[in-house]
């Protein structure tokens, strides 16, 4: 069965079927039909042993020869099919100059990048970060913050009150979109023990709209309780903040003022960055920039959040953080930073 004839037969047979393998899968069955293990090729070397031993030299030199030229011919029609392929593929293509456009990468929200900034640096001068709920008890963001019932800040043209859920114990008028980011000092004080020193960012919401006022706004609230702190601490805090955050020596002035949960209250300036405090178009001539509120807490805010007025002391700031991204990237509307229009987003590119 295994002369000569016998190979030029079987390589006849493998070029006809080759010849119609048409995809990757036939090429591999053909393979392993011929090359295989219990293929045809593989079974003429079994043969060899049946041969006369003067044969058996001569005749495993043919086989060898014709392993050699399965292989490389299903290889070269290996290739061929994937040239072919190929060929349609880029067929097929229309336009062969065109290019992808480059996916457009996004950056981050200016405000986002502001309130990160301040979260660094605060975190450097010592304090924890924190946040607490949109959604607000009036209790915190309002009666232990020492604003009484008839505070304006209580008129629903100020405040965004929220239904209670249907159902609930909870009256009208007690669930509000929390005003500022001061209750979470009732928060803290309520949950930790001092010495405290925390500062608070987050969304909050007032009746408000305008260039320089927003429904949706950032506050961050800064809380030191400890004993014997003073305005001083408060000051150099302030000056230290300021200082870190514009990578520069500015100086920084309180001002006597009123909030119902600090006493004394002050507002505090900055001096400008953008003059050093000679005046400019920013500062509006003053040389100073208005940056919040502060004070010391209010021995009724202590109280109410069962910490004794006699033994504690502690300070409290707060600014917006939207007004702060302003001044650093000079926008001069607010409304800008939430209208999510791309061609302002783009001018920030990270
Ligand atoms: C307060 O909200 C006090 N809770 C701050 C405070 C904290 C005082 C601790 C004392 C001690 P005020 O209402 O002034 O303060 O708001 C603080 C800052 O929020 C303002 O200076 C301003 O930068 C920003 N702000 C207020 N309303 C808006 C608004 N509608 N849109 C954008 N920013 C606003």
């Amino acid at each position: 069965m295994s002369d000569g004839h016998d190979l030029e037969a079987m390589l006849a047979r493998f070029r006809e079927e080759l010849g119609r393998a048409g995809d990757d899968k036939a090429l591999y069955e053909l393979q392993v039909r011929f090359l295989g293990k219990k293929g045809e090729v593989t079974g003429l070397s079994r043969s060899l042993g049946a041969l006369p031993p003067a044969d058996r030299k001569a005749f495993g030199e043919r086989i060898n020869r014709l392993k050699q030229t399965v292989e490389a011919e299903l290889a070269a029609r290996a290739d061929a099919l994937a040239e072919q392929a190929r060929a349609a593929e880029l067929a097929n293509i229309e336009d062969l100059t065109f290019q992808r456009p480059r996916a457009s990468l996004g950056s981050l929200h200016p405000i986002t990048r502001t309130r990160r900034e301040l979260e660094r640096v605060f975190a450097g001068l010592g304090f924890d970060v924190l946040d607490g709920p949109h959604v607000e008890s009036a209790q915190y963001n309002f009666d232990d913050l020492n604003i009484g019932p008839d505070h304006p800040a209580r008129d629903m043209a100020d405040t965004f009150f929220v239904e209670p859920p249907a159902g609930s114990k909870i009256g009208p008028g007690e669930l509000v979109l929390r005003t500022h980011t001061s209750p979470v000092q009732v928060r803290t004080m309520l949950t930790r023990t001092p010495p405290i020193r925390i500062v608070a960012m987050g969304t909050v919401f007032r009746r408000d709209d305008d260039a320089t006022h927003s429904p949706m706004f950032h506050q961050i609230e800064g809380l030191c309780i400890d004993r014997n702190v003073s305005m001083a601490d408060l000051r150099l805090t302030l000056y230290r903040f300021v200082g870190a955050f514009f990578g520069r020596e500015l100086q920084v002035r309180l001002r006597p003022s009123f909030f119902p949960f600090v006493e004394p209250g002050a507002e505090f300036d900055m001096q400008c960055p953008f003059c050093g405090g000679k005046g400019c178009s920013t500062c509006k001539g003053s040389g100073w920039i208005e940056l919040g509120g502060s004070g010391m807490v209010h021995p009724k805010v202590f109280s109410a959040c069962g910490l004794d007025p006699e033994l504690w002391t502690g300070w409290a700031f707060g600014f917006g953080i939207d007004r702060m991204a302003m001044l650093q990237h000079g926008i001069d509307d607010l409304r800008l930073m939430f209208e999510g229009d791309v061609r302002f987003l783009e001018q920030f590119p990270c």
